[in-house]
């Protein structure tokens, strides 16, 4: 809801408060953003004070004389006026003058979202039937009249959380030039916080870094054109002290996938503020008279209730308002995809042969990756050339779809859209539309170059070639890829340079985005950049899920999909398992592990299913049918995420009405002699009855190396012909465990599984863990028999 009382607004929902003045009738004052207060009666105390002046500042001399800009919350900060902390525009206008003066004007508050969102061109939140959405519109206006402001706020009752975006419109009789306009500033009037991003590369995406906020400016930033590997635009503030379980933050994310800026700055006065919008790297966007620029939707959230608490709120957002509604709720399919099985070697008999297996383990979508098309049998060719190369496959794209269905799976596509090599038919046609600077050395991404689209003649073509392409087979899944960062943004047809050149680019994409999702409804898109380079909100409006990572490492996707989890929900992250050796590490994880990561998200197998083992197809199997059966909970289930008191981590799927759960236990380290591992749940009802079991995991023999002779009647030489052949067939069984406890019991005291393998036997008592290994423990409510029955009854007399 939102209330105006005087001079000022309260922003509310559910759990949250949001408290602007507007001060001296001009300036837009932060007063409060946090826990949820009634309606104050006076908000004077929540002003900043000013008295005899700070000294060595600039004031600005309204009803308090020595007001300072500069040591105040504000919602906006002009240009030139004395306050020095990062600012959230820069204008130059026709005089070369800089300084603005938005003073506030007028406000509007209506029921809905933003009423010009559709104007943007941009992916935005969407309403919801069951939450109500109110919008807060103040308007500045600068002092030269003629150019509008407005702030924009969104409040999304039950989910807690408000959108926030800035829209410039040129009023004055000539044009103004944009050097940066961010979606929000927040000022916050206290220090005691930490900065949280989320940071890595191609292969180790979304790391979570934590750095105590201490002094100066904290940047998190993209500038390669995506919204970027090394840092995603997902940022937390949290106060010192706060956890997975309690205590305050604060999550900023942007509804953009392109080049983006959050930065937190530690004023010496003692306030923190932060900013969020599209990045102003090169920016110099011309605003001709009578057009209106706006920025992306930036969302916030906060919760008193850890990051636990904060990811609920975010993700339950992600599914009712980003994702595309026909599939926020619907169960993702079982895939198997051909990339790492076969690259670019393959042809119809080893696809039909994958497919074959796939059916048989109860896979339920085949995706073509790579290479399907022009002359591509590496990474150097007919990027743009999408025809399909029917000699390869040996008969047509439908024909191979119907062969894959008879298989009883459905068919899915890869491609790459916005890229052209130089070695394809489009490129020697049309070389002109290609990102370049004419008269540079070009360089190349992964031998490639990409696509312009800020050029309407090159989205014509895209759309028209892809719609041909998905109606000439039952394609029921396509995943988007893109391989290389932006260098030389330039448009040669458009002369469009740096300056216009990477927002004008994502708007393009959006309008490609946009017709082929309304022209293709019911098809699932999967977004991808060399695995999670695009891994974002603007990308999620359109593609329900995205490839997480290239890496299928479990020990690599613990801190992958992890760090993910903090922004965005399971169903939104791709999770394959692959085979060992890992084709990006090298590691030798079980192929059980490799399983029970990959639960956490969007189940897929991308491996040789033709080369396994008769174990290696049981196990996988049993693993395709447990999935089946919890999938909901994985796909859509409350995650929490924990640590034992050993380091040891606890992940956890909860059902809303917390009558289920699953929770992974996972040791990175083994370590010699140490079984102290406690396996607590979270988010359960405290009075219910609950039963967990270990779920039953295939152990190879291979584990044992050659103390496996200890137990055998013959001599299994390590390596040898006969382990071998033994651990094609044979696997041994997990320890069986399963008690039945409160669920009070088990998140406060929790429950101490089977002792460890610790080199002094094995026996039905012993759980086998090693480095990178895994347990899952499903956990489920039992309805019949209440707490009570179970309660302590009088102490007996034999103890
Ligand atoms: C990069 C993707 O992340 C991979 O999964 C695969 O699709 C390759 N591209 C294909 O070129």
């Amino acid at each position: 809801m939102i209330f105006q009382k005087e001079t000022y607004f309260h922003i509310t929902t559910e759990h949250l408060s949001y408290l602007i003045g507007i001060r001296a009738n001009k300036y837009p004052e932060t007063l409060y953003f946090g826990k949820r207060i009634p309606g104050p009666v006076d908000i004077t105390p929540l002003m900043e004070k000013f008295g005899s002046g700070y000294g060595n500042t600039v004031s600005i001399g309204e009803e308090e004389k020595e007001m300072t800009l500069d040591n105040i919350c504000l919602e906006f900060s002009n240009a030139g006026c004395g306050d020095y902390r990062i600012m959230p525009m820069e204008l130059e206008f026709a005089d070369r003058s800089c300084s603005t003066r938005f003073f506030y004007k007028e406000h509007h508050i209506y029921e809905g979202i933003y009423q010009n969102t559709e104007l943007t061109g941009m992916p935005h939140a969407r309403l919801h039937e069951e939450e109500r959405t109110d919008t807060l519109e103040l308007v500045l206006e600068d002092q030269n009249k003629g150019l509008l402001l407005t702030l924009v706020y969104t409040a999304f009752e039950k989910t807690d959380v408000i959108t926030r975006r800035m829209v410039l419109k040129n009023e004055l009789g000539e044009a103004v030039s944009i050097r940066r306009l961010m979606s929000m500033e927040l000022d916050l009037p206290a220090t005691d916080y930490e900065w949280n991003t989320f940071d890595g590369l191609w292969a180790r995406e979304r790391h979570r870094n934590k750095k105590e906020l201490i002094s100066g400016t904290y940047v998190n930033e993209s500038t390669n054109g995506t919204s970027s590997n090394r840092h995603n635009p997902f940022v937390m503030i949290t106060r010192k002290g706060c956890s997975e379980t309690q205590g305050e933050c604060i999550g900023i994310n942007l509804i953009y996938s392109g080049n983006h800026y959050e930065a937190a700055e530690v004023s010496e006065y003692g306030k923190v503020r932060m900013v969020s919008g599209l990045h102003f790297h090169n920016m110099n966007w011309r605003l001709a008279p009578g057009e209106s620029f706006y920025t992306p939707e930036a969302v916030v959230s906060f919760s008193d209730k850890g990051c636990n608490g904060l990811s609920d709120q975010l993700h339950q957002f992600v599914l009712q308002h980003i994702i595309p509604p026909a599939f926020a709720e619907k169960d993702r399919p079982v895939l198997v995809n051909n990339w790492e099985a076969t690259y670019f070697n393959f042809n119809q008999a080893k696809l039909l042969g994958l497919a074959k297996e796939a059916g048989k383990l109860g896979i339920e979508l085949f995706v073509l990756d790579d290479g399907w098309f022009g002359e591509r049998e590496d990474d150097t060719s007919s990027l743009g050339d999408w025809t399909v190369n029917e000699s390869k496959l040996g008969c047509t794209l439908r024909e191979l779809s119907e062969k894959i269905k008879r298989e009883g799976l459905s068919f899915g596509l890869w491609m790459e859209p916005e890229m052209v090599s130089e070695n394809s038919k489009l490129y020697r046609e049309h070389p002109e539309w290609a990102v370049m600077v004419p008269g540079r050395e070009a360089y190349l991404g992964r031998n490639q170059l990409l696509l312009d689209y800020t050029n309407p003649a090159v989205r014509e073509y895209i759309k028209n070639t892809l719609t041909n392409l998905l109606k000439s087979a039952d394609i029921s899944y396509v995943k988007w890829d893109m391989n290389r960062p932006l260098t030389d943004a330039y448009s040669v047809e458009q002369r469009l340079g740096n300056g216009e050149f990477y927002h004008r680019y994502v708007l393009g994409l959006y309008e490609v985005f946009e017709y082929l999702t309304n022209t293709f409804p019911d098809i699932l898109f999967e977004g991808c950049s060399a695995g999670g380079n695009r891994f974002d909100l603007g990308m999620l409006y359109y593609m329900p899920q995205i490839w997480t990572s290239d890496d299928t490492d479990p020990h690599e996707r613990m801190m992958i999909q992890e760090g993910t989890s903090y922004g965005y929900p399971l169903s939104t992250m791709g999770a394959h398992v692959s085979c060992a050796p890992n084709h990006q590490t090298l590691r030798n994880i079980s192929l059980e592990t490799r399983f029970q990561v990959a639960c956490f998200g969007d189940l897929g197998y991308e491996l040789d299913l033709t080369k396994l083992t008769m174990a290696e197809k049981k196990i996988m199997k049993n693993q395709i049918a447990f999935y089946k059966e919890h999938r909901h909970l994985f796909q859509y289930g409350d995650f929490s995420r924990s640590r034992m008191h050993n380091g040891n981590i606890l992940w956890q799927v909860t059902a809303k009405d917390k009558s289920e759960a699953v929770i992974l236990a996972y040791s990175m380290r083994g370590g010699a002699n140490k079984s102290d591992d406690i396996i607590k749940a979270v988010n359960l009802k405290s009075d219910a009855l609950y039963q967990i079991s270990a779920r039953t995991c295939a152990i190879s023999i291979k584990e044992f190396g050659n103390l496996v002779n200890q137990i055998s009647p013959v001599n299994i030489k390590e390596e040898g012909v006969l382990q071998s052949v033994v651990n094609k067939v044979y696997t041994l069984e997990s320890e069986k465990e399963e008690y039945q406890m409160s669920g009070a019991m088990l998140q406060y005291a929790g429950m101490k599984p089977k002792q460890r393998f610790v080199g002094t036997g094995y026996n039905e008592m012993t759980r086998v863990m090693g480095d990178d290994s895994s347990r899952l423990y499903v956990i489920k409510e039992i309805k019949e028999e209440s707490v009570e029955e179970q309660e302590d009854g009088p102490v007996s007399e034999d103890i």
